[in-house]
């Protein structure tokens, strides 16, 4: 038996990501976001829910451009942190002490205590609702060589990433089976 509730954005567990932008003069700001996810394989996309008020709105659609920086276990408390305050009243990089180092191609820095990190180009915005759509295309993908196993791929299990589940943030670090298993 099941019980039928009112809709709400209920899909779980959304990743939590993020995301470092930049204003006019180049000063960054790190937003929390766990409205995020994949949209796109190939060119690589990704959408991140925003909502207007939000500082970051105004930076990422004013710069045309963010990254999408991946927190561990080890970086929840800022990672909270970056979501409670605004860049518009504080520095959140010199209050948590995350350290900005710079990207390849894009003016936002990347997020150093973070290990995987994608630079993202602007591609469109979509007025949805309370929350804005942001398209973007990730254009450089960094990875510290700390997570990669010896074929130079991600080893998720030396990640220790986490996920943001109805209120609560939930840690996942065990591997239960591999993409099409099932196939014949
Ligand atoms: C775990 C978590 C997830 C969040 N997800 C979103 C989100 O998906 N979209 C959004 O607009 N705000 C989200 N927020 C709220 C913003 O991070 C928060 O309002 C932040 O202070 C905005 O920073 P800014 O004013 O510097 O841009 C989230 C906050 C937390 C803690």
């Amino acid at each position: 038996m099941k019980v039928e509730k009112k809709p709400w954005a209920a899909l779980f567990p959304c990743p939590v990501v993020l995301v470092t932008c930049v204003d006019s003069e180049g000063k960054p700001n790190i937003i929390t976001l766990a409205w995020a996810g994949t949209v796109c394989s190939d060119p690589p996309m990704l959408g991140l829910g925003i909502r207007p008020h939000r500082y970051s709105y105004e930076l990422i659609e004013g710069a045309g451009e963010f990254v999408v920086n991946i927190p561990t276990v080890d970086i929840l408390k800022e990672t909270d942190y970056c979501g409670m305050v605004s860049g518009k009243e504080v520095d959140k990089f010199s209050i948590t002490g995350l350290t900005p180092e710079p990207a390849e191609k894009v003016k936002p820095p990347l997020i150093r205590e973070c290990p995987v990190n994608f630079e993202c180009i602007l591609k469109k915005k979509i007025p949805l609702g309370v929350h804005h759509l942001f398209l973007g295309e990730i254009i450089s993908v960094h990875l510290d060589q700390n997570v990669l196993d010896e074929k130079e791929k991600l080893d998720f299990n030396k990640i220790s990433p986490f996920v943001y589940n109805q209120g609560e943030y939930w840690s996942l670090n065990k591997k239960i089976g591999t993409y099409g298993f099932t196939k014949k």
